[in-house]
């Protein structure tokens, strides 16, 4: 089989690609290995930055998350027992919507089963060959057969453990990594909202987070250690420590409800340089992660896929290869700038095991620092809303 633009991973990245590919006339097929049920249901972070949100309504797969998810133009900071707000809006112009990834996985995977796309799920023992060809193909089976895509271009969605970037050449990457030591665990809870927005919380006990999902779900985090299990937090166990973590010392508590999911997710920072080798690109995942706090993983996926898509479209319509030769230089600006800010925010937000009782006034002094200097809360809200797009 022969195709212009093989993808591996259906992710948003990997879906995104081919769904503006397609809006271009340009040719794609996805392969990815696990199956439709799994991508569409996997819990992962939900706060869509402007930037995010206009591209997905530009490409027509905006309908529902304009429905559904909520629109915010501000969030909180709580600390010392008390709360303070950030106004995105006021102070950058823009705002967020907190809408699930999985529903922009679904929204996706629907707008590309519409348009008859090539999507093979359950797929396994993918490899690459001839990256540094003009004719790449990636090798995969696929129920119980051996099959193999020929492209112009292979471009690796499939994740930090993915085959995609294990095939660039070790001599020729440099890979950054930070390895936080703490986790968090994150509950799905029925019940109303706690608030009007989103409350990130520095507490002596940790960190916490109280995010939404509807009207009737609601979702929450609490720094852990990240080797504890689910099984050692009862529900009443859970409360207790959000409660002592985010209540305001005015009397403004969060609202508990039944508890319906639990997990806990490790934390890292990491950056592959380069995000490209030959015919083979990577976008999201694949190249770089970024802690949690903050919400920027998906957001940067999207970013990468931008500027992909806009230099395939050139290199198809204009024949032009430049914007591909720059494609890892000019994504790598966003994803630092990103790696920055959530490395900056958990830093000032998490219990930092043995830290000195300065270092602790010392993220005080920052929280009162962003909730007090109208530059510093600008710097926060424009990170936080998403630099202007490249
Ligand atoms: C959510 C996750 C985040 O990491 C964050 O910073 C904000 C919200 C969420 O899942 O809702």
């Amino acid at each position: 089989m022969r195709t212009q633009v093989g993808i591996i991973g259906a992710g948003p990245a990997g879906l995104l690609l081919s769904h503006l590919l397609h809006l271009r006339g340009i040719e794609s097929v996805v392969l990815e290995s696990r199956s439709r049920e799994q991508i569409e249901s996997t819990i992962r972070a939900g706060v869509l930055e402007q930037g995010t949100m206009d591209l997905l309504t530009d490409a027509g797969v905006g309908a529902r998350m304009k429905a559904e998810g909520a629109l915010h133009h501000g969030f909180e900071l709580a600390f010392e027992g008390k709360r303070r707000r950030i106004d995105l809006t006021g102070l950058t112009g823009h705002s967020i919507t907190v809408y699930a990834q999985h529903e922009v996985i679904k929204d996706l995977v629907a707008a590309r089963v519409a348009a008859g796309a090539a999507l093979r799920f359950n797929v396994s023992d993918t490899s690459l060959r001839g990256l540094d060809t003009e004719t790449p193909s990636i090798r995969y089976r696929h129920e119980g057969e051996e099959h193999e895509l020929q492209c112009d271009f292979v471009i690796g969605c499939d994740g930090s453990q993915g085959v995609s970037r294990a095939s660039i050449p070790h001599a020729l990457r440099k890979d950054y990594e930070r390895v936080y030591p703490f986790g968090w665990f994150g509950i799905l809870c029925e019940g109303p909202p706690s608030s009007d927005e989103l409350i990130y919380a520095r507490h002596d006990r940790g960190f916490a987070l109280v995010s939404t999902r509807s009207a009737h779900v609601q979702r929450m985090y609490f720094q852990c250690d990240p080797k504890d299990s689910v099984d050692n937090w009862s529900d009443d166990r859970i409360w207790a420590e959000l409660h002592a973590r985010v209540d305001s010392h005015d009397g403004q508590k969060i609202v508990d409800g039944k508890i319906f999911q639990k997990n806990i997710v490790g934390m890292r920072s990491f950056v592959s340089a380069t995000m490209q080798h030959g015919r083979l690109f990577l976008a999201g995942d694949a190249a770089h992660i970024v802690p949690p706090t903050g919400a920027k993983g998906m957001n940067l996926a999207v970013a990468d896929v931008r500027v992909l898509t806009r230099a395939l479209d050139a290199f198809y319509v204009e024949n032009r290869s430049d914007l591909l030769d720059s494609y890892s230089e000019t994504a790598l600006k966003r994803v630092w700038r990103a790696e920055h800010f959530s490395y900056w925010m958990t830093s000032m937000m998490h219990r930092i095991e043995g830290a000195s009782p300065f270092e602790q006034q010392l993220q005080v002094a920052e929280l009162e620092y962003v909730t007090t200097s109208r530059a510093a809360a600008t710097a926060m809200a424009e990170n936080y809303v998403g630099v202007a797009p490249v």
